[in-house]
């Protein structure tokens, strides 16, 4: 206990991403298009969920092993049932060190204006929006439950007041769709204290028929904003930080590229997923995920989960992206809405 644990390619588990539900109410057409996620869909039943209690046993043992930081994911993590409640029990966990851990979730904010007081007040420290569009209509077709833009934007500014900022606002660039909304979102969070980030849009799943076209390189999109003012990069806030940052000249704020296409960063990849279900799945990528809810439900104590996790962690080998080119036909990749983003 105590001594942190790396896997075959040196890397350490800091960062547990846990999905606390498969469920949204969104159908993004790169994420959980219609024609696959319809009203015949085969969603996890309520058993096989993990409880909170289990999902709070499970960090506090991830959490004496050198993991940091927690996101709670989905699916849409705020549709859980009274999510706030598992919040309170994360935010009491501490670090071998005594600190506690870095609690943040990341949401499409339908629910965030009505919610935000009330995960600040449980304990949450901040919370990632996803936003792909500004204009109403590109808003309403990408999300294909004609919702509107206006309750996203109205739920970051109210996680901004009820101290969860600043709130980084995730926008996945797919060429031909909403390409065009990269100018409008930059200027519209210039300023605001928020902190926009451009994602290269990626072959997660199997249903999205991703095809690399589709892709805008992150470098495209930097000369593009370089035109609203002059950008300058920053250093990194961690070492292993996904996104690269950088900041205008002018003192108006910073944005974020994360190049997980034309640049992967498995290299310092430090994340591990705990599904819905929970299985640990070790990349975003994986087509299988090691079963902890069974060991979980036969009584394991914290001896015999923390050595399974080691066990699981210590022969981890995984590093998709920097393979992509060869390896992007991998059939049975998990969906990104089951094991979380
Ligand atoms: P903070 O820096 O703590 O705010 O979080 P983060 O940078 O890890 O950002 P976040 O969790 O919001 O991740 C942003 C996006 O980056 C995700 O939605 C994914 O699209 C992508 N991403 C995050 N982690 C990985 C990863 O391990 N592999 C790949 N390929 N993409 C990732
Ligand atoms: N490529 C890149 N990012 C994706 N996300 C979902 N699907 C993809 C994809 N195919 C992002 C969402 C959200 C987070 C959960 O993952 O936009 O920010
Ligand atoms: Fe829901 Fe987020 Fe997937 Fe959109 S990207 S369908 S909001 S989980
Ligand atoms: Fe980590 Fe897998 Fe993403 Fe690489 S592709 S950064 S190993 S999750």
């Amino acid at each position: 206990p105590g001594e942190v644990l790396l896997d075959r390619r040196a890397r350490a588990l800091r960062d547990l991403r846990i999905s606390v539900t498969d469920r949204c109410n969104f159908r993004c057409v790169y994420c959980m298009p219609k024609e696959v996620f319809d009203k015949d869909y085969a969603y996890l039943p309520h058993g096989s969920l993990l409880s909170f209690e289990e999902i709070a046993r499970l960090s506090t043992v991830f959490a004496q092993h050198g993991t940091e930081k927690l996101r709670l994911t989905g699916g849409e993590p705020l549709l859980r049932r009274q999510v706030e409640s598992l919040i309170e029990l994360l935010a009491k966990i501490r670090t071998p060190a005594g600190k506690p851990l870095d609690l943040t979730l990341t949401t499409n904010a339908s629910l965030l204006a009505r919610k935000a007081r009330g995960l600040a007040a449980a304990g949450l420290n901040r919370v990632t929006v996803s936003l792909d569009a500004l204009d109403d209509k590109v808003f309403r077709a990408m999300n294909d439950v004609d919702f509107p833009v206006s309750e996203v934007l109205r739920g970051i500014d109210a996680a901004a007041e009820a101290g969860l900022g600043p709130v980084k606002v995730n926008m996945v660039v797919k060429r031909g769709v909403n390409d065009d909304q990269v100018l409008p979102m930059a200027r519209y969070f210039r300023g605001s204290g928020h902190i926009l980030r451009f994602i290269e849009y990626m072959d997660v799943g199997a249903s999205n028929g991703w095809n690399l076209n589709e892709v805008v390189p992150s470098r495209t999109l930097i000369e593009q904003l370089s035109e609203i003012a002059p950008l300058v990069p920053v250093a990194a806030a961690y070492s292993g930080e996904v996104a690269e940052r950088w900041r205008y000249t002018d003192g108006s704020g910073e944005i974020g590229v994360i190049s997980s296409v034309t640049q992967a960063f498995c290299g310092t990849c430090t994340r591990a997923r705990l599904s819905t279900d929970g299985k640990l799945y070790l990349c975003l990528f994986a087509d299988q995920g090691y079963d902890l809810k069974t060991l979980l439900r036969n009584g394991a104590d914290d001896t015999t989960l923390a050595t399974a996790m080691a066990g699981i962690w210590q022969q981890r080998n995984d590093n998709y992206s920097e393979r992509r080119s060869a390896d992007t036909q991998r059939a049975n990749k998990i969906e990104m809405s089951y094991i979380g983003g």
